[in-house]
């Protein structure tokens, strides 16, 4: 099994969130015979103080991104690993900057999923509190890069001094490790909630309404029939579900054409 890591912190595989990658990893070596690992750090890919913001990788192509060298190395990690795990701590009640630059990186995704049908198991560490939103933003994320998050974890490092918390963190290592194994050997891909539905089809609104500006994501959903499908796989499409999609993308496209959305007040 190969498991690709993306880990979010300057301390690397040495901090709290690194030890908490390694105990997942040392559980799910217990179930299979050979397992790979392959980790990234965000810290260590030179991305420099963000994202440069220029969006030629959604226009050009992601070859035009003038960090493409730098990020190539963990493209490859997605793309051949049968598992991701993303590991960040918790900084201000989210991602650590160097986790959401890395992200950021990526967002040709948003536009050109590549990951579809492939397991993430998402971890964060923190003092106490945060991981809601850390988690949350990254399950997001990753889902319209294709992953399917099959389980999550968010551990307050100063609380495994305390053996009641310690046994629960372990119980849940348990069985996210057991989760994760499944998922790799199942192969099985959920079938697509209506967030995901809403998410497909905004995708294409997105690439539709951005043709004359580059001709790669259309030629990438073209390739793929994506324009004239419902969702991204072979999958069964949930019929109410979809209805509910399609009621949605027609209000946002409308949102769009007329200028009729609302701006955004909370
Ligand atoms: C800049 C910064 C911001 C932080 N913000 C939070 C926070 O919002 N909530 C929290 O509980 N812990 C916060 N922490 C603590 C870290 O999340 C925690 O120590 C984490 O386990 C460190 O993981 P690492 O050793 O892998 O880097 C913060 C730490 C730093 C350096």
């Amino acid at each position: 099994m190969r498991i690709g890591i993306v880990i979010g912190t300057g301390h690397g595989m040495d901090g709290t969130t690194g030890s908490l990658v390694r105990e997942l990893l040392d559980r799910i070596g217990a179930h299979v015979d050979q397992v790979r690992t392959e980790i990234v750090g965000t810290d260590d890919l030179g991305l420099g103080p963000s994202c440069p913001a220029c969006l030629a990788c959604m226009t050009a192509g992601e070859q035009a991104c003038p960090n493409y060298d730098r990020t190539a190395a963990a493209r490859r990690l997605l793309d051949d690993s049968d598992l991701v795990v993303f590991a960040t701590p918790v900084h201000s009640f989210h991602v650590s900057a160097s986790m959401k630059r890395f992200v950021d990186h990526f967002a040709y995704l948003i536009h050109r999923p590549a990951h579809l049908g492939k397991p993430a198991v998402l971890l964060s560490t923190a003092a106490g509190a945060g991981h809601d939103a850390a988690l949350g933003y990254l399950k997001t994320a990753v889902r319209r890069w294709g992953f399917h998050t099959v389980a999550q974890l968010g551990v307050n490092g100063p609380g495994l001094r305390k053996p009641a918390y310690r046994a629960k963190v372990d119980a849940a290592l348990d069985e996210i490790a057991g989760t994760a194994v499944e998922a790799v050997t199942s192969g099985t891909e959920p079938t697509p909630t209506t967030a995901d539905l809403i998410g497909f089809r905004v995708a294409r609104l997105l690439v539709r309404n951005t043709t004359e500006n580059g001709p790669v994501d259309e030629a990438y959903w073209r390739e793929r029939g994506w324009f004239d499908a419902e969702w991204f796989t072979d999958t069964k499409v949930p019929f109410v579900a979809n209805k509910i999609a399609a009621l949605v993308e027609g209000r946002i496209r409308a949102g769009i054409e007329k200028g009729s959305a609302d701006p955004y007040r909370g």
